[in-house]
């Protein structure tokens, strides 16, 4: 395990950098919102998105930088999908990576273009992949990946599933049933995770039962990481998690702990989460970092 926090700090620094390359100047008239674009995203994270999609390119053979854009361009728009979750028309909280959320620095007007921009940079960014493309075969990898990047972060996928989220506030507990809360956590946050490995499948040029593997794969682990973010909302603490706690509670929000109890909900992320790495398991090349990185977030404390 010692080994790989090693080598996980090693892709963190070198993710780090990769995002850095990518972020825009801050100049112009239109410096404020550059600032807080990248103020959201230097703001830190686990990286988890990124680190996924770039793992599962390697684990299916993939080689080169055509994936580098995309990794960029999915931390963007995860990034962007937290400044408008946590605006006062929303979640309404204030911090996020353990400093003050961007509409609290810079206005709420301006969290939400800095959000836009975020967006709009993500496929700015990710269609920059066409110029590293070798070959039709790589072209044909680069529109695909695309194609799944754009629908998961939208309606048919994040989008939809904050939309389910923001309606059901309030809601009452038999109003809740378990069949809308597994679209509201397979679409508001299995669907990135979803992108992010289906993507670094498809540049690696994997065939169809293979995607449909990893895609099943990431929803088990999206599924599991949103109950573990719904238990840690009752359990973490501000310090360890960077972002308030009880703010489930405060939205009147139904999770898998309301409906289940924490208990449940801690069987079910372990369950979740041994499920996606027998599916890990089952590919051929070295599995271990993915495998320990899905078991690191069972019992993750942020
Ligand atoms: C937070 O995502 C939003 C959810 C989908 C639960 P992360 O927990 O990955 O947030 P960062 O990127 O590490 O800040
Ligand atoms: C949000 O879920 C998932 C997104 C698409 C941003 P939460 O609202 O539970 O995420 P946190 O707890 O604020 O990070
Ligand atoms: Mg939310
Ligand atoms: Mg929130
Ligand atoms: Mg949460």
């Amino acid at each position: 395990m010692k080994e790989f926090e090693c080598r996980k700090k090693e892709r963190l620094r070198d993710i780090e950098k990769l995002l850095e390359r990518y972020l825009p100047k801050e100049e112009g008239y239109q410096k404020t919102v550059l600032e807080a674009m990248n103020y959201s995203v230097r703001a830190g994270g686990k990286r988890l998105r990124p680190m996924l999609m770039q793992e599962t390119f390697w684990l299916l053979g993939g080689r080169g930088e055509l994936v580098e854009p995309f990794m960029a361009a999915l931390e963007m728009i995860h990034t962007y999908s937290l400044v408008h979750d946590d605006l006062p028309a929303m979640d309404n909280d204030e911090y996020r990576r353990g400093r003050k959320t961007t509409h609290a620095v810079y206005g709420e007007g301006m969290a939400i273009l800095a959000g836009d921009g975020l967006l709009n940079l993500a496929f700015e960014t990710a269609v920059g992949a066409f110029r590293l493309a070798r070959g039709q075969e790589e072209y044909e990898r680069t529109a695909r990946a695309l194609e799944v990047l754009a629908r998961k972060a939208g309606v048919q996928g994040m989008i939809g599933g904050q939309t389910a989220d923001v309606e059901a506030e309030g809601s009452a507990a038999g109003e809740m049933t378990m069949e809308r809360l597994l679209f509201i956590h397979e679409n508001k946050t299995a669907a990135l995770l979803q992108a992010s490995m289906l993507v670094g499948a498809i540049l690696a040029g994997a065939d169809e039962g293979t995607c449909g593997q990893v895609g099943e794969c990431a929803r088990l682990i999206g599924l599991a990481f949103q109950i573990q973010d719904d238990i840690l909302d009752e359990t973490g603490s501000l310090e360890e998690l960077g972002k308030p706690i009880g703010s489930d509670r405060k939205n009147a929000k139904q999770t898998y702990v309301t409906l289940k109890g924490l208990q449940e909900a801690e069987a079910q992320v372990e369950s979740l989460s041994r499920q996606a790495m027998e599916i890990i398991e089952s590919f051929e090349g070295d599995t271990g970092f993915l495998r320990n990185l899905i078991e690191s977030l069972i019992h993750r404390r942020k």
